[in-house]
């Protein structure tokens, strides 16, 4: 899979910094050629004697080091790659990549790249939540960084929680993917609402809908399928979580407001939620008990409108923002109004009345309206509309920036 490809690969100091040895193994296993440059903190974690053995080439280390710099010149060493990969990208060299800092080899190498940077963190949980290290991360996915990981698990230092670096052979799969041709979408970051809302009334009753998640949860399935970085915010649905995609999941829509926000910066946003237009202005504290004076009166205020609100985002608004229409009633018209009035780049308006069986059910049936054209899509699974969507998606993307 990998085979011919040349990667340069940044081990910093950190404990996960071990699991880089396999990963330089299983990178050659697979046909490519590994060069290393070790960090001095990478070194207190693993040897370059074990590096240079495992990748069967010289480990660069020193900046300032002569041998190094006749053999190979830090920006040849820096250009020569097919991808650059920092593993364990810890929050310190993230730090540094975000704000141009080149002290060392690795960090002068990674401003003077002009190849795609691959950043695999490790990090303890509280150092990857830190609104420093979101922030960092933020500018580094702006300019392109491509990210794999972390994932949820034990850690080295005893705590428990995101921040853990992937297995190698994840690793292996996220590099594999950046290369087929079958990813279209790789380097894009996607962010994908689905499911219900749930408004609290009291803390046992709640204002919903029918939604169940399907088509939303299909279209980040078919983004990450098609290479993208995705983060899918939902509300409880009784889909599970698909592969590959990060999940934050939860119930009200101003919460998913926030989880929305908190995942830009987003080159593409595909609004499939049924967010609740209305919620209990005042959710009682205490169960509302039933005592004999009548029904409560229930004052509802309007939710925000998640969608409006990306399509209208100031700085990070993503290139393309998607959104929904369940119609009723006179489909396609309403739905090119309702894109006018949202901000949005693309609707795809649904018919939901009684008897079309879509809310809830496996099929839909699209009509695709952007700002010249309305597609009238035949009837097709969910499946089928999420993978002709992100198919629409990514060549859009390839004709705005051919290759
Ligand atoms: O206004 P209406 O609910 O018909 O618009 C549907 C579209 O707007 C869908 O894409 C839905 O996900 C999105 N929406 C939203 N936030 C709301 C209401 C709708 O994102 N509060």
């Amino acid at each position: 899979m990998l085979s011919g490809k040349r990667i340069l690969l940044i081990i910093a100091g950190g404990i996960a910094a071990y699991k880089s040895l396999d990963l330089i193994r299983r990178l050659r296993e697979r046909g490519a050629t590994v060069r290393c440059i070790l960090t001095r903190a990478g070194a207190e974690f693993v040897t370059p004697l074990s590096v240079s053995a495992l990748s069967e080439q010289t480990v660069h280390g020193d900046l300032f080091s002569l041998t190094d710099e006749n053999e190979m010149g830090h920006i040849r060493l820096s250009r020569e790659a097919d991808l650059v990969v920092v593993a364990p990208a810890t929050a310190n060299i993230m730090a540094k990549m975000a704000n141009g800092i080149a002290d060392d080899l690795a960090t002068t190498a990674l401003l003077a790249t002009d190849k795609i940077v691959m950043a695999v963190p490790a990090m303890n949980v509280r150092m990857w939540e830190h609104a420093a290290t979101r922030a960092n991360m933020e500018i580094l996915m702006a300019r392109g960084v491509l990210f794999a990981g972390p994932v949820d698990g034990a850690m080295a230092c005893g705590e428990f929680g995101a921040g853990r670096m992937l297995d190698p052979l994840d690793i292996v799969t996220a590099i594999e993917t950046h290369f087929a041709t079958g990813a279209p979408l790789s380097g894009k970051r996607a962010l994908v609402t689905s499911g219900p809302t749930l408004e609290a009334i009291d803390p046992v009753r709640y204002i919903a809908n029918r939604s169940s998640g399907k088509q939303g949860h299909a279209i980040a399935a078919a983004f990450a399928r098609a290479g993208a970085a995705t983060t899918l915010v939902t509300g409880p649905t009784m889909q599970i979580d698909p592969p590959g995609v990060s999940v934050v999941h939860i119930e009200s829509a101003r919460a998913m407001l926030e989880a929305c926000r908190n995942a830009l910066p987003a080159h593409v946003a595909v609004c499939a939620a049924a967010v609740s237009d209305w919620r209990p202005e005042t959710p009682s504290d205490n169960k509302i008990k039933k005592n004999g004076g009548g029904a409560p009166a229930l004052t509802l205020v309007e939710n925000p409108d998640i969608l409006a609100s990306l399509a209208k985002t100031d700085n990070a608004r993503p290139a393309l923002v998607i959104g929904f229409a369940a119609e009723t009633e006179n489909v396609a018209a309403n739905a090119t109004a309702k894109r006018l009035k949202k901000g949005c780049d693309w609707i795809l308006a649904n018919d939901v009345s009684t008897g079309s069986g879509t809310f809830g059910g496996d099929e839909n049936q699209i009509h695709f309206v952007t700002e010249t054209n309305i597609e009238d899509w035949p009837r097709m699974s969910k499946e089928d509309v999420a993978a002709r969507l992100v198919d629409q998606i990514a060549r859009h993307f390839a004709e705005q920036d051919p290759a």
